[in-house]
């Protein structure tokens, strides 16, 4: 180590000594491997790295702006004069060090989606509030700020686009780079922080944050606010931080597991994910404890752009699951997923994004499996081969790697099935050749070992070379091609789902003319109507859609997925009788995995682009960033 004294190994080895003894490795500063540069972040964490985020902050419903500050611990090395931060469309009023004095600060030219380089000059000399620890000098900065209303991480819906009609909400989506957004800060998944915070709302309304409750119990500011605490001491990446505010009513499930959600919706929140706590056991005794405390779930209203956020603690869902019938709670042991691999063990940069959802969709299914058995869980295996199979057919080579090359370009873009499915298809791979037991051990020391820690694709390949693999065995995997190379390795092992099979000849028999009434539908699942309907040939005549809509009712399914994927094929077959449905899904709801194929495939035909634009104008303002980010693309959108 003395042999050579970079400032990286200089903060390791500081930071090494500064970790106390036998204290939980979460609340301590863990040590740091040198990562890798982020290039979605200003941050120079090598030479003064946030550690801590305290916030104050008041939402202002009639302004659309958060104000408030915070509070930034830096760690910072001796030599450092400045800490360098994240911000995008923030006005930053001033900058304080301990004792309230100013401190100087630029806030550089603002680039696309990464927003401005904010650099903050450090106390120096001995001021109050700054700790000297080892080498280390802690300091404590404080940052006075507003948001933007057009803020890309925060959605503020007027009460017409809520369930009761009553209040205003608001809520944030931090990942990828969004947290900036709504709050200075290091903004890299490498650069843990724990976060506390103070949020004063409107009287009658709750606040709910992806942390601990610390103190929420009708506790009113100077100004008649009601003021809400929240504390997370693990440290986390910035894209976890999150905020939810509106008419929130809290139901349990378990002891230490419950539903947030609008007073109208929170009781068949409730039902719908009755099976949480057996999900939880199931993923505990799979991959080891639990370490968050509480898992609650927020169901937002419709215009939440995803289908689940893991929000530690509490994970943000869409409506769009609540299908009456339990069939879509996949999604919550997916999001439950992630609080082992992505809150735990995080992606070091979002060039490494499959290092989270690549393991998060592996484990879903083991999690399915469990609780609902291995016909269920093949079900999701074969119909997410399918989407892997489909997009390596339609996404340039180059994106089909599992770690990417986003240099340059807005990490939204790795967003991909690739991610997802071609990951989970390298842990299917994997434990091909090893076997389940081997692989399960191994995952569970995996999150042991590198529990709060970042994780790159090169280092996660030396984990798996040191402590699952054997001679020979790295090899028979393919591990480097499955990692670097394009494509689907040809050793990826076949998913044969034996209900999915038994679909493909009814697919058979509907192909041959069998009328839809005569089809034995009457147990199907959800996923084995999805597997059906995209199974059909292309095209089908209206005659026989009419047929199936009438039969099945699929125009008035109250299944978001499955409606889906019927007005998917009503589009493609101008099947105009189910297009009333499509203007109110299109304009009801706005999650983005189900706007982009409806308004992709209305926009391949003349009458499809008129609808397209006419719905969208309608539908975009209540539509969050993040969907209108993709869909103005997709129905080439010019603001008008
Ligand atoms: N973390 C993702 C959502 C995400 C990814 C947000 C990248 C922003 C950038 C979440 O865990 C997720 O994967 N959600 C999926 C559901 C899942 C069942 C595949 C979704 O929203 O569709
Ligand atoms: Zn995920």
């Amino acid at each position: 180590m003395s042999s050579s004294s970079t400032p990286l190994r200089v903060l390791a080895l500081a930071l090494l000594i500064a970790c106390v003894p036998g204290e939980d490795r979460s609340t301590a500063q863990i040590e740091q491997r040198p990562g890798p540069g982020d290039v979605h972040s200003y941050a120079r964490p090598d030479t003064a790295r946030v550690t801590h985020v305290a916030l104050d902050l008041v939402p202002d419903f009639a302004a659309r702006r958060i104000r408030g500050f915070a509070a930034l611990t830096v760690q910072r090395a001796p030599e450092a004069d400045t800490v360098i931060l994240d911000a995008r469309d923030l006005t930053i009023t001033r900058v304080t060090g301990g004792g309230g004095v100013s401190l100087g600060f630029v806030l550089g030219e603002a680039r696309e989606f990464l927003g401005s380089r904010l650099a903050v000059a450090l106390p120096d000399g001995d001021t109050t509030g700054s700790r000297v620890q080892g080498t280390m000098r802690t300091d404590t900065i404080v940052v006075h700020y507003e948001t933007s209303p057009d803020a890309a991480a925060l959605q503020w819906l007027t009460p017409a686009q809520t369930a009761g009609k009553r209040l205003p909400f608001l809520f944030t989506q931090g990942q990828a780079i969004l947290t900036r957004t709504w709050m200075p800060t290091q903004d890299s998944p490498g650069i843990r922080q724990s976060y506390s915070a103070v949020v004063r709302v409107p009287g009658g309304m709750r606040a709910v944050m992806s942390a601990e409750n610390a103190g929420n119990e009708g506790e009113r500011d100077e100004q008649g606010r009601s003021v809400f605490r929240f504390n997370l001491r693990h440290p986390v990446p910035p894209y976890l931080f999150a905020l939810a505010v509106g008419d929130i009513a809290f139901r349990a499930i378990g002891s230490s597991t419950g539903v947030y959600a609008e007073p109208s919706v929170v009781e068949q929140a409730a039902n719908e994910f009755a099976e949480v706590d057996d999900m939880i056991n199931a993923t505990e005794s799979l991959y080891g404890p639990y370490r968050w405390g509480r898992y609650d779930i927020l169901v937002l209203p419709p215009s939440f752009p995803f289908g689940g956020m893991e929000n530690p603690t509490l994970t943000f869902a869409t409506p769009t699951i609540l299908a009456g019938d339990r069939s879509l709670v996949a999604l919550v042991a997916h999001e439950l997923a992630h609080s082992w691999s992505g809150n735990l063990v995080t992606n070091a940069t979002w060039d490494d994004f499959w290092l989270n959802e690549g393991f998060t969709t592996y484990i879903e299914a083991r999690i399915m499996e469990a609780v609902r058995g291995k016909d269920y869980a093949d079900m999701l295996r074969q119909l997410g081969r399918q989407d892997l199979q489909e997009t390596v057919a339609t996404t340039d080579s180059a994106d089909t790697r599992l770690r990417l090359d986003l240099s340059g370009r807005d990490p939204d873009e790795g967003v991909t099935s690739i991610a997802y499915e071609k990951g989970s298809a390298f842990l299917q791979t994997i434990e091909s050749v090893v076997g389940r037991e081997r692989l399960d051990a191994w995952l569970r020391s995996y999150f042991d070992r590198n529990a709060f820690r970042p994780m790159t694709t090169e280092w996660l390949l030396e984990d798996m070379r040191a402590n699952l693999l054997q001679p020979g065995e790295a090899e028979r995997i393919r591990l480097d091609e499955w990692a670097f190379q394009p494509g689907i390795p040809s050793n990826v092992p076949p998913v044969q789902s034996r209900l999915l099979a038994a679909v493909d000849s009814q697919v058979a028999r509907w192909n041959s003319g069998t009328p839809a009434a005569d089809l034995p539908t009457a147990g199907w699942s959800t996923h084995e109507w999805l597997h059906f309907l995209r199974a059909l040939p292309d095209p089908i005549a209206t005659a026989r859609l009419a047929e199936m809509d009438r039969q099945f009712r699929l125009s008035e399914s109250g299944n978001a997925e499955i409606l889906h994927s019927w007005l998917v094929l009503a589009i493609r077959n101008r099947y105009e009788p189910a297009f009333p449905a499509l203007d109110r899904f299109l304009t009801s709801q706005g999650r983005r995995k189900f706007l982009t194929p409806l308004y992709t495939e209305l926009m391949k035909t003349p009458w499809g682009r008129t609808m397209a634009r006419d719905i969208y104008r309608r539908a975009r303002p209540t539509y969050h960033s993040v969907a209108t980010g993709t869909i103005d693309d997709v129905v080439q959108w010019e603001a008008r």
